[in-house]
């Protein structure tokens, strides 16, 4: 009996120790008592081969040969591009129901939280105000003009400040997201003597539109009201980093997606119709919340408006791009 309270009492403390030993930090190789395979010869990547004649130790595919997978020679369906290279119109593939539903399964996992459920760019991530560049809706006239390439080369390469979702989503499904998107587009876009073929009560439907429409002004409003709020160039600077205007607008400078902030106030601007103007305080305000009516001329109408921020908001990123200027 004695022997074994011992016994017991001696394993105890050995594990004891031995639990004692994890998470402690050495410069010393682990102890390997059964080694299994761990140790064996074998060659890093790019490392020296003698070996072989031209001492590389990675070998190249045989000739005329191609791995299992990588047979990529129909550039409609792996590039959306035709012989040309021109964006293919429509997509190569066979539009089943069964693929736009999985089309619609693949975007509510990877498009949604940003493009938003029905594709107007109202993602929750969006509207959580995370510092993300705000991502477009598809119901817009450049969306629309958009190919299916086009699209499908969005997700496969990314495009402007959006990154490639070509590791997560494999070809077949990127088309398919490409048929819903053009489904979603046509969902919103219904006219109205089409509506009335289908099984619904338009007039139930436009009431509750317009309670929604009045519960967000309610809302805004309500948001508005203690809105004596500060404005500065430094509050300016934190909201150009904070609503990503950082990713497309420099400000030594340098052209990224959209015209550089250095030095704009004060210049004048040509837009994409012709026009020009100097870029006063009003100008820049409008240019902010309504970015597509003029376009300055050499860049795209990508912006987003900003609308949503508040006034003081407007205001302190007026003065940031203000400071920017010398004149
Ligand atoms: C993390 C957020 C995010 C996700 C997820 C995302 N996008 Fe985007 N997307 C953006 C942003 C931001 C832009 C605008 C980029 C710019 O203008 O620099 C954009 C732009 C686009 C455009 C260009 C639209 C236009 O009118 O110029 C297309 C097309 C597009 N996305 C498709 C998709 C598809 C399809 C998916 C899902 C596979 C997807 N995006 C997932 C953020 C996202
Ligand atoms: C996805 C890229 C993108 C983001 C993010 C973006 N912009 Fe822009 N912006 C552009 C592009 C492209 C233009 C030029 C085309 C146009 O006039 O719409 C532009 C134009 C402007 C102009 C007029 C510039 C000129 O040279 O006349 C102002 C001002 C401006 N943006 C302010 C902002 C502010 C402030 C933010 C952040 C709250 C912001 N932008 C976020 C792309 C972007």
């Amino acid at each position: 009996m004695k022997l074994a309270t011992t016994h017991i009492a001696v394993l105890l403390l050995i594990s004891i120790l031995m639990m004692g030993c994890r998470g402690q930090q050495t410069e010393n190789p682990p102890i390997a008592p059964q080694q299994n395979m761990q140790f064996q010869e074998r060659f890093n990547a790019q490392q020296e081969n003698p070996f072989f004649e031209n001492n590389m130790s990675m070998r190249m595919p045989v000739e005329g040969t191609i791995a299992r997978g990588k047979m990529r020679d129909n550039p409609t369906v792996y590039e959306g591009v035709d012989d040309e290279g021109n964006y293919v119109e429509e997509n190569p593939m066979d539009v089943t129901k069964s693929f736009l539903y999985r089309g619609k399964e693949r975007y509510d996992i990877f498009c949604q939280a940003c493009h938003g459920g029905t594709g107007d760019g109202r993602g929750i991530i969006m509207t959580g105000q995370y510092g993300y560049v705000p991502a477009p809706t598809f119901h817009r006239s450049a969306s629309y003009e958009m190919t299916d390439g086009e699209f499908y080369s969005a997700i496969a390469n990314g495009i402007r400040s959006m990154p490639s979702y070509a590791t997560q989503i494999p070809v077949e499904d990127r088309w398919a997201i490409v048929a819903y998107v053009r489904a979603l587009q046509r969902s919103q876009n219904i006219p109205e003597a089409e509506l009335e073929d289908y099984d619904i009560d338009i007039a139930e439907l436009q009431e509750e539109y317009q309670a929604r429409i009045a519960r967000e002004e309610a809302r805004a409003e309500a948001m508005a009201v203690d809105e004596e709020e500060e404005v500065s160039a430094e509050i300016g600077e934190a909201l150009y980093t904070r609503y990503a205007c950082n990713t497309c607008h420099s400000v030594d400078g340098s052209r990224l997606i959209g015209p550089t902030f250095a030095n704009l106030y004060g210049s004048e601007r040509t837009f994409t119709d012709g026009t020009s103007q100097i870029a006063d305080e009003d100008y820049i305000y409008e240019s902010i919340v309504d970015p597509s009516v003029l376009i300055v001329e050499g860049y795209d109408d990508i912006m987003q408006s900003y609308d949503y921020l508040s006034e003081s908001e407007l205001q302190s990123l007026v003065e940031f791009i203000k400071a920017q200027s010398d004149n």
